[in-house]
């Protein structure tokens, strides 16, 4: 974690929790992963007697999508109460249980932590609504009057007695907490150390803390990039802020692990985050290889992966070891792996996946190859989101085993598709995706070189794309051949793992159409 005052790094400190060194992440959005009160949506008590079944895939550790109060404009993400459970999951006590049943199986869960805005709904907003000057007066971020220029900002605008106009963050149910601005250009914008930022700060905090102590393993961090306003290029301002947040954890929770959603991490490692995401959209090119329209992994074998491993290995250089670049299956903003990809495609996607540095994270249904569901009604603020957010497929009965419901009283309805895929189909084939991905994540356990931290070197960015892992106990040359040919690749060693044909004699690999193959170097 590094301290920064006023831009300048001062402190490196050397938390880092050791479990991510071989952690996989489970995504669970709670609404949809299996409902054991019959009342249509998912709880925590699901996530509980699901623990075994992620374990047996081979995840270690969970992240589960916001499970607090929320009058869910946002799919929970619209915070009302950042310290009780939602009634629909459960209570602070189920979820203590998640917490204290995951340790028990040597697992670790990292909740939600939304810091950038609440619901509308919440008190603190009620509060500083009210034209009275009061203690939350300044938790947001508020223009000084109603009738004035709001510098490009969204806002809520005369939506109560108090003379002035409310920042959002998101959608217009969430306003922004104030954190303050890097660069205060009019007289309502306060600065990122004035009292109303810091109090919200540890404000934030002490929600941190109360689940924390309750027994949570750290937070994925959403929009953590965003908290403080007009910020620069660099996002200096909400690397100060973070490191804040930081110093706090290192005091007080020094194991706490942190995942933000910035999509940057040459940015947001320097802000002390442990991990970050590659997103869609913000420079890393992640979606060339899933989400395009000629994904790399496609067997038509027109994608390009160049761009991604430029930029990769320039985010590499830039944190220098200081944390994880996490590369996520998928996740419940964005469209399903599967909308892109089909059956022997997303074998490949989840080799590479599952053979990259940084913590794995595979969103609840991807083991399966769940479908992107076209066409359905918005949800909860999901909108073109919802249609991967559908039920989990567990087997082949009543709404595919999610729930025993009536199908008309589900959250989203279930997929349709006669030939979706489901859990326990999966788990009894041997061929399935659902058995690939076990295989694929035992071995990465297995070989220190395929872990988090080991390097990565590309050494064929074409087809086949083929790098190498290594770390000073071993090295590892991983093959991956998408396409609809065999290619040969020359390359010493003994096979480890092979998904389609592979064959290595005399220094050369043939690696058939369709072939991911690990060779011990
Ligand atoms: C990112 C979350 O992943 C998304 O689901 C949410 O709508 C926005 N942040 C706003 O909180
Ligand atoms: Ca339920």
């Amino acid at each position: 974690m590094g301290y920064i005052n006023k831009g300048e790094v001062f402190i490196m400190s050397k938390r880092q929790p050791k479990w991510l060194d071989n952690a996989v992440f489970y995504e669970i959005y709670p609404q949809s992963f299996n409902d054991t009160n019959a009342d249509g949506i998912g709880d925590l008590q699901g996530i509980i007697e699901k623990l075994d079944y992620i374990k047996e895939l081979g995840c270690n550790a969970i992240w589960i999508n916001p499970c607090f109060d929320s009058p869910f404009n946002d799919a929970g993400y619209d915070v009302r109460d950042y310290k009780k459970v939602a009634p629909r999951y459960g209570t602070n006590e189920d979820l203590k249980r998640v917490f204290d049943e995951a340790h028990k199986r040597d697992m670790h869960v990292l909740l939600d932590l939304v810091p950038g805005h609440t619901s509308v709904e919440h008190p603190w907003f009620k509060e500083s609504m009210k034209p009275e000057k009061n203690e939350y007066t300044d938790r947001f971020v508020w223009t000084d009057h109603v009738f004035m220029d709001t510098k490009g900002m969204n806002t809520l605008r005369a939506i109560s007695d108090r003379d002035g106009c409310a920042v959002l963050n998101f959608f217009s149910s969430q306003p922004a907490l104030n954190y303050g601005f890097y660069k205060q250009e009019e007289p309502w914008q306060q600065g990122m150390d004035d009292p109303g930022p810091e109090a919200t700060r540890l404000a934030i905090q002490d929600v941190m803390r109360f689940w924390l102590k309750m027994g949570c393993d750290g937070f994925r961090v959403d929009m953590a990039a965003w908290c403080v306003k007009n910020d620069d290029e660099n996002r200096t301002g909400n690397i100060y802020f973070w490191n804040k947040v930081g110093k706090f954890l290192d005091e007080e929770f020094p194991d706490a692990a942190m995942v933000s959603e910035w999509g940057n991490p040459d940015q947001s490692l320097q802000g002390g985050f442990h991990m970050d995401f590659q997103l869609m959209g913000q420079g890393t090119n992640y979606e060339d290889l899933f989400r395009c329209d000629e994904p790399y992994f496609s067997s038509r074998g027109k994608g390009n992966f160049k761009a991604y491993a430029e930029r990769y290995n320039k985010s590499v250089a830039a944190t220098e070891g200081k944390g994880l670049i996490c590369i996520p299956s998928g996740n419940h903003d964005i469209d399903r792996l599967a909308r892109r990809l089909k059956g022997n495609e997303l074998k490949m996607a989840f080799a590479f996946l599952l053979s990259m540095p940084g913590a794995p994270f595979i969103y609840y249904g991807d083991e399966i190859g769940m479908n992107y569901v076209e066409g359905l009604i918005s949800k909860e603020g999901g909108y073109q989101r919802t249609g991967s957010r559908t039920p989990m497929q567990w087997d082949d009965g009543l709404n595919d085993g999610f729930s025993t419901a009536d199908p008309k009283d589900l959250y989203i309805k279930m997929d349709d598709a006669p030939d979706r895929p489901n859990v326990k189909a999966q788990m009894a084939d041997p061929s399935s995706l659902w058995n690939e991905v076990r295989r694929l994540i035992k071995i990465r356990k297995e070989n220190v070189a395929l872990r988090s931290k080991a390097k990565v070197e590309f050494l064929e960015t074409g087809y086949p794309l083929v790098l190498k892992r290594s770390c000073k106990e071993q090295a590892i040359t991983v093959i991956i051949n998408p396409t609809n040919e065999e290619k040969t690749v020359d390359v010493h060693g003994t096979i480890i793992y092979a998904c389609g044909s592979a064959k290595l004699e005399n220094g050369k690999c043939h690696v058939g159409a369709g072939t991911a193959v690990f060779i011990e170097n």
